[in-house]
């Protein structure tokens, strides 16, 4: 497990893991036909790291549990949950493979404390097209000129639900950056301090756990000429996503016991990384 609140890992997968009882295991992915083990799909845009999620899962719920992640995207939280024999309802406005039920976030057709944990990476504003569907909140630009109002908006009614469906004194994790773009016609460079301001948002529902900085390992923060343009152009790369873990009030679960170590890295990154 990690220990402290800067969590650094040189891999967007894992292969072999400790699991609850200490004893260490391969991944379902490893035994499996796949020729190397990864947690969710490797051709999916803006997958999670799936050790934040092991973390996560490891750290705030206890086999046989069940999961939510209302934005499953690629299903890498389907995987981490298998491989730690929790259980583990993914849902997607665009699910990617048939373990994935199709819904809005805004609107999770679960019922009222059902859940366990909750794990949400959402859209930070427009910086991928994850499908055409209008209400696909990664269509919301969180510095439109309603002054990002649509996107904090839905990202609120999603906060609400995630509220609605999980178990008083159980935890969730947002795991979110922030985002900046220059717009070359109009000459001027944009800022969204979507942490804060999503922060905010939880804070109404939620009591804080903590927050965690997860440095990030971004193939764009590798590559020369990314590094030589923010240079030039006076602008910074993005180097960490925030982990906000909140608890929901009530009567607080017990939790399991920690783990002794984190999963075992077992080689560079692979797979599309966010940009
Ligand atoms: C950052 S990705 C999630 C990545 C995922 N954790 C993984 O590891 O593959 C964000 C996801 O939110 C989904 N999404 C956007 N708007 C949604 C909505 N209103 N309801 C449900 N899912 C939505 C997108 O389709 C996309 O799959």
């Amino acid at each position: 497990m990690q220990p402290t609140t800067l969590w650094d890992y040189p891999s967007q997968h894992y292969e072999r893991f400790l699991d609850d009882t200490g004893t260490v295991r391969t991944t379902r992915a490893a035994r499996t036909s796949r020729a190397f083990a990864q947690q969710g799909s490797q051709a999916y845009e803006g997958a999670t790291p799936s050790w934040v999620v092991w973390q996560c899962v490891r750290r705030y719920t206890s086999p046989g549990q069940t999961v939510v992640d209302p934005m499953c995207g690629g299903g890498t939280t389907i995987d981490v949950c298998a491989d730690l024999d929790r259980q583990c309802i993914g849902l997607d406005l665009a699910p990617s493979r048939p373990d994935i039920r199709q819904g809005d976030a805004r609107k999770i057709a679960l019922p009222n404390n059902s859940a366990d944990f909750v794990f949400i990476d959402p859209p930070y504003s427009t910086h991928i097209n994850y499908s055409e569907d209008p209400r696909c909140i990664g269509r919301l630009d969180a510095a439109g000129e309603d002054q990002g109002r649509a996107y904090y908006d839905a990202m609120r009614q999603v906060i609400a639900e995630i509220s609605r469906v999980l178990r008083p004194g159980c935890a969730m994790g947002l795991f979110v950056s922030d985002s900046w773009r220059r717009t070359q016609r109009a000459k001027r460079d944009v800022f969204m301090p979507i942490g804060f301001e999503l922060y905010a948002r939880l804070l109404e529902r939620f009591d804080p756990i903590d927050i965690v900085i997860v440095a990030r390992q971004s193939a764009k923060i590798e590559k020369g000429n990314w590094r030589m343009a923010a240079e030039a152009q006076n602008f910074y790369l993005r180097g960490f996503n925030y982990l906000f873990l909140m608890r929901k009030p009530g009567p607080e679960q017990p939790e399991p016991p920690p783990a002794p170590v984190t999963p075992r890295p077992d080689r560079r990154p692979s797979g599309p990384r966010r940009p």
